[in-house]
């Protein structure tokens, strides 16, 4: 845990791609009473009762907030400029940087997609070294195929051979044990 907090840029890919597709993207509600809607350049009176739709990419995507908006841009999340951006990003029904609250339905379980998502980057990336995709369109939002995967080489760690005194390198090997996840070389070497 305390290791994925330092990775800031797998964390701006993450809300990089909430940003750009957001998974829940139309929504819609009755107003519980008057309010005033505010955009950029107007303001729309909201009776009560009324009904309203938002579809999230028109603010997620909004070019007056973001720089190149329509692309994917890995760290566009990262550093102290990166971070202010977060309250733009809306998938979770709210600001990235507020709570959910008994009174603004907010995800309940926002930052647990968020870890998970996170966790996913890095189990991908700990397995392969590189890996191709086809993305296209389908009713339900991107479609996406891998096309190849390369398989990440396993590191290796230098010992030293008590017998002759000759440095070797033993692969490692994932183990899970009493104190969790932990590495260690192979015993075959
Ligand atoms: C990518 C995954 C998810 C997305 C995109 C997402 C998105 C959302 C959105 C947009 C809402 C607001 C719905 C509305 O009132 O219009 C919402 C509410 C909620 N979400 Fe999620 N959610 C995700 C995963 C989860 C998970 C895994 C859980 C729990 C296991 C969860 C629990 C809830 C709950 C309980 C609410 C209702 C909050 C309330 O009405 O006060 N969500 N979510």
């Amino acid at each position: 845990m305390a290791a994925i907090e330092q990775m800031p840029l797998m964390k701006s890919v993450v809300y990089e791609s909430l940003r750009i597709e957001p998974p829940i993207s139309l929504q819609y509600g009755r107003a519980k009473r008057d309010l005033v809607i505010e955009s950029h350049d107007a303001a729309f009176d909201v009776k009560e009762g009324e009904l309203l739709f938002g579809f999230q990419p028109f603010a997620t995507k909004d070019p007056k907030i973001f720089e190149r908006s329509e692309e994917f841009v890995a760290d566009k999340f990262v550093g102290e400029e990166g971070e202010r951006l977060l309250r733009h990003v809306l998938w979770s029904n709210g600001p990235d940087t507020e709570s959910p609250t008994v009174g603004n339905k907010q995800c309940a379980w926002k930052d647990f997609v968020v870890l998970v998502s996170r966790l996913l980057v890095v189990e991908l990336f700990r397995r392969y070294n590189s890996f191709e995709i086809e993305v296209s369109q389908s009713p339900l939002g991107a479609k996406v195929i891998v096309t190849s995967l390369k398989r990440a080489r396993r590191p290796t760690i230098k010992t030293v051979d008590c017998q002759d005194n000759r440095q070797v390198r033993r692969p490692m090997r994932w183990a899970t044990g009493g104190g969790g996840l932990s590495r260690r070389p192979t015993e075959s070497g």
